[in-house]
């Protein structure tokens, strides 16, 4: 493990230096330091997926994340997949299906969703299902999400 007090790393496509004890976990970075909100705090034990960010690509929870194992590596959160002016076609796929009740978990869900249409561009329903087990939604908003996540397959297959 590092013993390093200084992180550099990337975070939505900007370097990042955090000075700090490089333990701290990576979505307290996030939130704390770097004033990213889209990451969520929920359980702070990796359970509920409240606080997903990607880490070269792949889904991770930043609760449990020491700052340190990120070292060189490329963060992206909910802030980096688009904007409100250009959403990512899932953002904008769950806007249409107005898929989120309180929201909670909302980013976490789309930023697996990114990673999961990345990977493989036409799931299946049950790989959209199960691509959601790590994220809880107390809302039980779970079926328009998996609509929604069907519509931005549909959305970016059309456009290739
Ligand atoms: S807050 Fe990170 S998994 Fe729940
Ligand atoms: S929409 Fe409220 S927790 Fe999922």
């Amino acid at each position: 493990m590092s013993n390093s007090n200084k992180t550099m790393f990337h975070v939505n496509q900007q370097p990042v230096q955090f000075d700090g004890d490089d333990k701290t976990n990576l979505l307290s970075v996030l939130r704390d330091e770097l004033n990213l909100s889209g990451p969520k705090f929920g359980c702070g034990q990796g359970e509920c997926g409240a606080c997903m960010v990607l880490v070269d690509g792949q889904p991770q929870t930043a609760c449990n994340l020491p700052v340190w194992s990120v070292q060189g590596r490329q963060v992206t959160t909910l802030e980096g997949l688009g904007t409100p002016a250009q959403p990512h076609p899932v953002q904008a796929a769950f806007i249409e299906e107005r898929a989120a009740q309180c929201g909670y978990c909302m980013a976490g869900i789309i930023t697996s969703a990114c990673a999961l249409l990345e990977r493989n561009p036409r799931p299946s329903r049950d790989e959209i299902v199960q691509s959601l087990e790590k994220h809880l939604c107390r809302c039980g908003a779970h079926t328009r999400m998996v609509r929604a996540i069907e519509r931005a397959a549909a959305t970016t297959n059309s456009n290739t």
